[in-house]
């Protein structure tokens, strides 16, 4: 068996653990392996390589992807069918091992197997946000790295009190990130844009939460309506600093943590035993603690809003 291994749209903490295992599995068994860079649109001009098994080892606990992904749609291209068949017979690549976020899910994997692609996707993304999965590669690292974020931030606002602390966290266009994170660090409030909140309410009590305990954090995700707006309007509002930090793509990158070593040597057990066993097409998904496989192409439509009673209880609505 040849797989050809390959990363599409954002990458997250956690791919390049999954290759390494994925890779050790496919060498213990016999198999052979390779990866593709730039996404799909590498994969189409044979942009294939084989994988370093001493840089696997040393990158295995880093962030990012040793194999570059790409948001280009080259699969839209009237052609991509059949050069993707070319490349497939021409390399001898049996199966694609594909990491992706919720677009890779919904959008590549059904026309993927429509064509008779044989192809496997492990959901990799920090949003948390894929239908059908309780979890997602990446996610408990970046909350780690916002966890550091908000005890530097925690530091500066005890020493230097009588500020306002707004902390955006990535999470596309969902609050499952933002929401986990406000959470475990024990902010005084979340911000989602499934539930915004009134800005005359949000000042008001901003201006209590300061008055009593000397400052105030807030978590929100980078998709809360007009941030802008909020960052100018809230100072004047409560008469009261504000200082803005926004984690950004620093957070994509963080270091893998050892949730995420976990759930990613896991994921790769089930993808390389679903080829094995004659899988063609799957996802593997985290479900109640463990990696399973869901056969055929897409698990669903949306992840349902986040958690609505967690959301009130961080913000005592
Ligand atoms: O979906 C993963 C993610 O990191 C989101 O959290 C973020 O909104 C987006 O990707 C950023 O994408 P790009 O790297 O294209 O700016």
């Amino acid at each position: 068996m040849k797989t050809c291994i390959m990363v599409s749209g954002g990458d997250a903490p956690g791919i390049n653990t999954a290759i390494e295992a994925y890779a050790r599995l496919a060498r213990l068994g016999g198999d052979q392996v390779l990866g593709a860079r730039n996404g799909f649109a590498g994969l189409l001009d044979e942009q294939l390589v084989e994988l370093d098994r001493s840089l696997l080892s040393l990158l295995a606990g880093r962030g990012g992807s040793i194999l570059p992904s790409s948001r280009r749609p080259a699969l839209q291209d009237p052609n991509a069918r059949e050069r993707l068949g070319d490349v497939m017979r021409r390399h001898g690549i049996d199966n694609l091992l594909l990491f992706g976020g919720d677009g890779t899910i919904r959008h590549v994997a059904p026309l993927l197997a429509g064509w008779d692609i044989s192809c496997i996707v492990l959901p990799t993304t920090i949003d948390n946000d894929v239908a059908g999965a309780d979890y997602t590669l990446g996610h408990d690292s970046a909350c780690n790295f916002a966890t550091q974020a908000v005890a530097g931030i925690r530091a500066t606002a005890h020493a230097l009190p009588g500020r306002i602390f707004l902390l955006e966290t990535l999470g596309a266009p969902t609050g499952h990130l933002a929401l986990a994170i406000a959470y475990t660090s024990g902010a005084d409030l979340a911000l989602l844009p499934e539930y915004p909140l009134e800005l005359d309410w949000l000042s008001e009590r901003l201006k209590q939460i300061v008055a009593r305990q000397g400052a105030a954090l807030v978590v929100l995700s980078e998709a809360y309506p007009d941030i802008d707006r909020l960052v100018k309007e809230i100072p004047r509002r409560t008469g009261i600093r504000l200082r803005y930090t926004a984690l950004g793509h620093a957070q994509r990158g963080a270091d893998v943590s050892h949730r995420d070593r976990c759930v990613a040597r896991d994921m790769s057990r089930v993808a390389w035993r679903a080829f094995k066993d004659g899988d063609r097409n799957g996802t593997v998904l985290w479900r109640a603690g463990a990696a399973i496989l869901h056969h055929g192409s897409s698990p669903g439509e949306h992840k349902p809003p986040p958690d609505r009673h967690l959301y009130e209880y961080i913000n005592q609505l």
